[in-house]
């Protein structure tokens, strides 16, 4: 089984127009330094909930990880290391990066201590649109970053936005097209998702034409030795995020910092636990347990902040996140987790949507056809199993 840890750093140069993550402009939260305090006294308190083993992925995300000094990145490594969470050569170690916030220096520091995959919010060339959701940086920035990382050999992946006011289908084009020339091997593209009523909500691209922008990604990196491995997530074979698999392949991570959830194997059917969304909340829960250390959520977090699955729940989760994955949802997997009653009652409604054209069974496989693929919210919903149709399950 993999195993890997997520931080959160919830550090931007600015608040971005669309973004709902819980993440702060750095003149509004606490030093740096500060946060990482809490962090380190974080793994103090919940390190007893997992056996201590080799990591297979790191993930600092955010926020964006890189504004803050990198020797603090480097202190939450050593001390993952102290408490025999160790790192090397073939361990994966992402650092998500906003263009224009790293230089040699940093990069150097983190190379010197394993950090081995780049993250570039990148988002669009385009510099009008970046302006229109306030983007501190520019395309010229962006480039400069890359060719930074490039002069070092660096593995890369990008992050672009699509469906933006005013967006058309030719800029986005050259947005993967640059994507590709600058040398990502990752790509991960973003549909804007704001509410109604949001200033981004109007002027931009009617689904159909969303639709087709998806298209001209998936064809554009297809075209470019891209394979699609996940919904919204391409790479060149080999250079998939290890990190991201473990969430759709039902391996445990434990999450550290604001708003990290986090999941288990320490009940029947797995155990998820979170953090709060407000920094001075999650100070606050920190700081009451300094000093303690605990061997599972249940010892110590507030009600609301986990919940030993019942298995039509881990049913449901496996079954998305499994079908998310082009690969799609192993058989043999489901059925040595869950009863084969069960599993029964997967497979017949899987051969129903196999009917409709949405999934398709190969090498023991269910995963979604390209019709599938359009219309995986319906899939899903189908997936989506409650309490009373297991009444008798076990430990349900
Ligand atoms: C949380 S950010 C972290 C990376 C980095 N801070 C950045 O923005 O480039 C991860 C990705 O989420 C995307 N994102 C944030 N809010 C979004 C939204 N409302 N709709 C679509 N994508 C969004 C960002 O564009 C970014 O690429
Ligand atoms: S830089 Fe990234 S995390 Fe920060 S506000 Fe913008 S989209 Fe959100």
């Amino acid at each position: 089984m993999a195993f890997g840890v997520y931080v959160h750093i919830p550090y931007c140069i600015q608040r971005c127009t669309y973004c709902d993550f819980a993440t702060y402009e750095q003149s509004k939260i606490m030093p740096p330094d500060q946060y990482v305090e809490l962090l380190i006294k974080e793994i103090h308190q919940k390190h007893r909930y997992y056996q201590a083993q080799k990591l297979d992925t790191i993930y600092f995300g955010g926020g964006t990880p890189s504004l803050i000094p990198a020797h603090l990145i480097v202190s939450i490594i050593k001390e993952l290391g102290r408490f025999g969470f160790t790192t090397g050569p073939d361990t994966e170690i992402t650092i998500e990066i906003n263009p224009a916030t790293v230089d040699k220096e940093k990069l150097q520091i983190y190379q010197d201590h394993g950090i081995n995959r780049f993250s570039v919010g990148a988002q669009t060339f385009d510099d009008r649109l970046l302006k229109m959701v306030h983007r501190e940086h520019t395309a010229r920035q962006t480039l400069e970053t890359l060719e930074l990382l490039r002069s070092r050999d660096l593995n890369f992946s990008f992050d672009i936005l699509f469906a933006l006011p005013s967006q058309t289908v030719s800029g986005l084009r050259r947005d993967v097209q640059i994507a590709i020339e600058q040398g990502a091997k990752h790509l991960s593209p973003y549909c804007l998702t704001v509410p109604d009523g949001h200033p981004l909500s109007k002027g931009r691209p009617l689904e159909e034409e969303q639709v087709e922008m998806f298209d001209l990604i998936s064809q554009e990196l297809s075209s470019n030795a891209f394979k699609q491995y996940e919904i919204s997530n391409f790479a060149i074979p080999g250079f998939e995020s290890r990190h991201n698999l473990l969430y759709w392949t039902d391996q445990p991570y434990w999450s550290l910092g604001l708003s990290a959830h986090s999941y288990s194997k320490s009940s029947r059917w797995g155990t998820r636990y979170w953090n709060v969304n407000s920094i001075g909340e999650y100070q606050k829960q920190i700081l009451q347990f300094e000093g303690r250390e605990f061997s599972g959520p249940t010892e110590h977090l507030p009600e609301g902040q986990f919940e030993n699955l019942a298995m039509h729940q881990a049913l449901t989760d496996f079954c998305h996140t499994s079908m998310r994955l082009m690969r799609g949802l192993d058989l043999a997997l489901m059925q040595q987790k869950f009863p084969a009653d069960v599993s029964q009652k997967v497979k017949s409604i899987l051969e129903r949507l196999q009917g409709r054209g949405w999934v398709s069974f190969s090498g023991n496989y269910w995963s979604l056809t390209k019709a599938g693929l359009v219309l995986s919210n319906q899939v899903f919903q189908e997936l989506t199993f409650l309490e009373n149709e297991f009444p008798q399950g076990p430990n349900s």
